[in-house]
């Protein structure tokens, strides 16, 4: 099989399984972590059942990751990120960047710290900040899905 079609696979596989389970931390498991005991139990519990996707999460990106930068190379299509009209490559690359840097980088090191210390003073306004964060990023992923599906098949978003 051709190398782009394997590392397309590749690239949809690393997208289903990451942004899915970004959809359902956001859908499923936030609303049933508000039905949990108390505030502070809530944070708790809510940490314990993410940790398991964001290992999970640091594997898909970096596969979506490596296969997309593979797809560029071999369509030459480093010119596109100087184009407007290709909106969904910088997207795509954007919304990688800040799951990466979240994911390697400011999770392990700071943001899993604050989000403790700030859960001990205010448990019920650290989990309206997660929940906010999620809808943010399921949305803006969701966009960037479509614009990439419609952008990589001839489509018109945005042209
Ligand atoms: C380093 C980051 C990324 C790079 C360099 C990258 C690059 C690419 C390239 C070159 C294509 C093929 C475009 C074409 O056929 O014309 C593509 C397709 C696609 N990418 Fe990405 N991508 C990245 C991250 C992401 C992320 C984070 C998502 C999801 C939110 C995503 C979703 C998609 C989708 C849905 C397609 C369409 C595949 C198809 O319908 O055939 N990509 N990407």
């Amino acid at each position: 099989m051709d190398g782009t079609i394997i590392a397309r696979v590749l690239h949809i596989l690393g997208v289903v399984l990451w942004i899915g389970g970004v959809a359902f931390v956001t859908m499923v498991l936030l609303p049933a972590v508000k039905r949990v005991g108390e505030p502070a139990e809530r944070v708790r519990f809510f940490e314990r059942m993410e940790a398991g996707f964001a290992r999970q999460a640091r594997m898909t990106t970096l596969i979506t990751g490596v296969s997309g930068f593979y797809l560029v190379y071999k369509f030459e299509a480093w010119g596109r990120f100087a184009e407007a009209r290709y909106w969904w490559m910088h997207a795509m690359v954007l919304l990688w960047a800040v799951f990466t840097l979240m994911l390697f980088v400011l999770e392990p090191l700071w943001l899993h710290r604050w989000f403790q210390a700030r859960a001990q003073r205010d448990p019920a306004g650290t989990l309206a900040i997660i929940v906010r964060l999620h809808w943010v990023l399921l949305v803006v992923s969701v966009v960037t899905v479509a614009g990439a599906v419609a952008g990589s098949h001839g489509g018109s978003f945005g042209r």
